[in-house]
């Protein structure tokens, strides 16, 4: 028995949608625990593709549970729009298959309005958030006036909630950004609404996690975004408002961290970010165009082209340590194929020293430049490998490499974006 919990080693889009589809087949419940709609997971399945934001990536398993964890920040019209795709896609999410924490944070229209006007007046400064209002849903929640699922099986305290809230917003928006204020009233209709329809999905998910542990079941925790987009550890202020960290599955999800059996790390076999903020490694020259557009690298949430350099060690290896990782999945090998040679950054230089960790500080670390061992590349099409002895020996070469600078073996190493385009090392379950 081992409950695993699955985060992304770099800025997000590693692969963490693929990664924990293949692995639900051996889990029985899969729980976001962090983030909102901000995340964009993606999954292939038969040669048909889904993007979830909001709904763990194990619900193509018709007997598995999902479970949105208090951890998240929810959207519920997002939230509602995935469970009609999917419904049309011929799933129909039940409570059977979905459960919603009532001690979630709801994302309101404010908060989107506030994320939006927020990443305007900063203009070249701006972070590059995903407009989804995540920013200013956590800072409600810490400045305890947000409003929370349960609250929608209360229409009072709902009211009350939206009409006080806005009193506050609607003089930020306006006097402050010059923005249009919002009305409470069809907030509150609209709210409502999608409290009838979302009801069903309301439990407690820490008391049905504990249920699930008491018949030994195993669940799979599916982290969102990445651990250098981590509030605390990650490029600040340039990351997301919350904890992506293996730790914060305990947290957000509602268990104790003696229920932590496992964590996977998952490392995209070159490196990419969407938005502002450090990347040591950045290519912006035809190379990242190349990979770039041999990746297909466009954010699964805004479509944003993403920024794409050298796979940087550095960042993984501060992950191991923050997330406490048992092992690593390597995905978009395949994405590697074709280049004559294969940087891999391995400590950056700053001020004449060699440093093994990113700087906290945003001038020092734009100070630090890679330093690089060099690989050779290989040239032919490794996606219909199954067995690590398929790879060519340049690509073993490679993998090899990754796994000894990390000091963790590897478990999966994926070559396409298809469930079946994987070569299972050791399945953590
Ligand atoms: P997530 O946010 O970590 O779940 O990752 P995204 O879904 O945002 O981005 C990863 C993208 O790469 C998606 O389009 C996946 O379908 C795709 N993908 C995942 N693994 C592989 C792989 O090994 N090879 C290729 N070519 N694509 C992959
Ligand atoms: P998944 O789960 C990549 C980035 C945004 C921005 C910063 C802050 O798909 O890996 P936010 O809207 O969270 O306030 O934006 O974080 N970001 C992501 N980048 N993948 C994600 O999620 C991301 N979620 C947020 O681009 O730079
Ligand atoms: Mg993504």
């Amino acid at each position: 028995m081992s409950n695993t919990v699955v985060v992304g080693t770099q800025w997000g889009d590693e692969g963490k949608g693929k990664v924990v589809d293949l692995l639900t087949a051996r889990a029985d419940l899969v729980v976001r625990f962090q983030g909102g709609n901000n995340a964009g997971h993606t999954l292939v399945v038969n040669g048909q593709q889904y993007i979830f934001h909001l709904i763990p990536s194990g619900i193509l398993y018709e007997d598995k549970k999902c479970l949105i964890g208090n951890g998240v920040v929810v959207d519920p019209e997002v939230l509602l729009e995935e469970i009609e795709d999917l419904k049309k896609a011929g799933i129909e999410v039940t409570p059977k298959r979905l459960s919603l924490s009532d001690k979630a944070h709801l994302i309101m229209p404010y908060h989107r309005a506030i994320d939006l006007a927020r990443e305007d007046a900063k203009g070249k400064g701006r972070i590059g958030t995903t407009g989804r209002g995540i920013g200013p849903c956590y800072e409600d929640k810490m400045a305890r006036t947000g409003v929370r699922v349960v609250d929608l099986t209360e229409p009072e305290t709902l009211e009350e909630k939206i009409r006080t809230n806005l009193k506050e917003k609607n003089f930020y928006l306006t006097k402050f950004f010059d923005a249009e204020a919002l009305d409470a009233q069809p907030i509150l209709d609209q709210y409502l609404g999608m409290a009838e329809k979302l009801g069903i999905f309301i439990t407690d998910v820490s008391v049905e996690l504990e249920q699930a542990l008491n018949a030994n079941k195993k669940i799979l925790f599916e982290g969102a975004q990445g651990t250098h987009l981590d509030v605390d550890h990650g490029t600040y202020p340039f990351v997301t408002s919350s904890n992506p960290l293996s730790g914060a599955a305990c947290a957000g999800a509602g268990i104790g961290p003696n229920q932590l059996h496992h964590v996977v790390g998952i490392v995209k076999a070159y490196t990419t970010r969407v938005g502002a903020g450090p990347f040591v490694t950045e290519l912006t020259d035809e190379i990242g165009d190349c990979i770039q557009e041999r990746g297909k690298e466009f954010g699964a949430t805004t479509g944003r082209r993403r920024r794409c350099g050298w796979l940087d060690m550095v960042v993984v290896k501060d992950s191991v340590r923050l997330n406490g990782l048992d092992r690593l999945a390597i995905t978009k090998l395949d994405g590697r194929t074709g280049l004559e040679k294969l940087n891999i950054c391995v400590s950056y230089e700053l001020e004449g020293e060699r440093v093994n960790h990113r700087q906290a500080s945003l001038k020092r670390q734009a100070l630090c430049s890679p330093v690089y061992k060099e690989m050779p590349g290989w040239q032919e099409d490794i996606s219909q490998a199954r067995d690590i002895s398929q790879l060519p020996q340049q690509a073993r070469a490679y993998v090899e490499a990754i796994e000894e600078l990390a000091g963790i073996p590897i478990s999966i190493i994926s070559v396409g974006a298809g469930r079946e385009a994987t070569i299972m090392v050791q399945n953590p379950f």
